[in-house]
């Protein structure tokens, strides 16, 4: 995607051939910054503190943090203790471990000397796999949309979305943002609501953003307005990611999206999930019972960060001093109020007979 006429992924390596730059996604919208990650130490402060988020994305970056660890010391211990440190910065997205595991399976059989190189084509290699999956889900998802624009003639397509599963949640294009994306350039007449997504505004400050600058109509929304659009026919569709996909179709994604999918659910609105594979957790089928959900600082519910009309970046409390805050950052929607999960290889039912038939190689464990 690009920014001001330049195309950008996510994450990219620099020219020195080993340290990694990202897009500081805690400055968005307000400043368009990059910042240099040099060590895995620097890879799992990126993730923890959000400068990157999104599950694709934080794969990417866990898997150039071990490229960085294995320069600095390519032994066991070392891919061991970094492998960990990795892995612990964030529980629920589910590609974090499966980038971690592709790599240390790729470097672990090789002796120390010949690591290094392997381990960065590896990641390499996620990251221009992770833009090829992500361009075909929006070419699947894009069916659908072309399906619903054809239902109404000349009129928009109203989309809801909720947190950001777009380009800058994974290394270009996204996940639920791809079809968007497709059916707009295709010149189908696309609008989305964008959830704003409390407590830390993924939808106004980052989808919004994406859209914009795409260039793609869109309009922010409360995250609790979403119901009254949907009972009011202001809404054909809804689509989301997810950071941990059950077997069974169970989905988790950010706070607030099993109250979206209740409510699609109550007006008759399809609600689609769009995902890569590494999303798939394969070893689970109950979602609600299985999938760890992340809980983060109560400050990030009590404080707003925002920018003042002088231009001052500033951070705010919002909430009656001395009360407790809860921060869950995700839920999980059952696999029954999901009308079809789109995938890299197609749309199937969210079930496990669906995703077996998408990925048939999962049939024997
Ligand atoms: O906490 P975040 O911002 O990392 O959460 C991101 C989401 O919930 C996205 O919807 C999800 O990662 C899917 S990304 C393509």
């Amino acid at each position: 995607m690009k920014i001001d006429g330049v195309p950008y992924r996510t994450i990219w390596v620099n020219d020195d051939q080993w340290s990694v730059s990202v897009i500081d996604q805690t400055k968005l919208p307000h400043e368009f910054q990059t910042l240099r990650l040099a060590s895995a130490d620097d890879a799992a402060c990126a993730i923890k503190d959000m400068v990157v988020r999104g599950a694709p994305l934080i794969g990417a970056t866990a898997a150039y943090g071990l490229c960085m660890a294995l320069r600095e010391d390519a032994s066991d211990a070392s891919l061991d203790d970094a492998y960990t440190m990795l892995a612990a910065t964030r529980p629920t997205a589910i590609n974090l471990k499966w980038a971690l595991d592709a790599m240390r399976n790729a470097v672990k059989p090789l002796g120390p000397n010949a690591r290094v190189a392997a381990a960065y084509e590896r990641a390499a290699k996620i990251c221009d796999d992770d833009v090829e999956i992500c361009r075909r889900i929006g070419e699947h998802g894009f069916k659908i949309f072309d399906a619903i624009a054809k239902s109404k003639p000349g009129k928009t397509v109203n989309v809801l979305t909720h947190c950001n599963a777009g380009w800058l949640a994974c290394v270009d294009w996204g996940t639920a943002l791809a079809p968007i994306y497709m059916a707009h350039d295709a010149g189908l007449p696309v609008h989305v609501w964008v959830d704003e997504t409390r407590p830390r505004n993924q939808g106004a400050s980052l989808t919004a953003f994406e859209l914009g600058r795409h260039g793609v109509p869109h309009t922010i929304i409360p995250d609790n307005a979403g119901g009254h659009l949907m009972q009011h026919g202001q809404v054909d569709l809804c689509i989301v990611g997810t950071d941990r996909t059950t077997a069974s179709g169970d989905v988790a994604n950010k706070i607030g999206t099993y109250l979206k999918a209740l409510a699609a659910h109550d007006n008759g609105v399809p609600f689609y999930v769009a995902l890569p594979y590494t999303t798939i957790d394969w070893t689970l089928d109950d979602g609600v019972a299985g999938i760890p959900i992340e809980q983060r600082s109560a400050f990030e519910v009590t404080h707003m960060t925002g920018r003042t009309d002088a231009g001052e970046i500033v951070t705010v409390g919002i909430s009656a001093p001395g009360s407790a805050a809860a921060n869950y950052g995700f839920d999980v929607t059952p696999a029954r109020l999901v009308t079809a999960l789109i995938t890299e290889r197609g749309v199937t039912p969210a079930t496990r007979d669906g995703l077996l038939t998408l990925y048939p190689e999962q049939k024997n464990g």
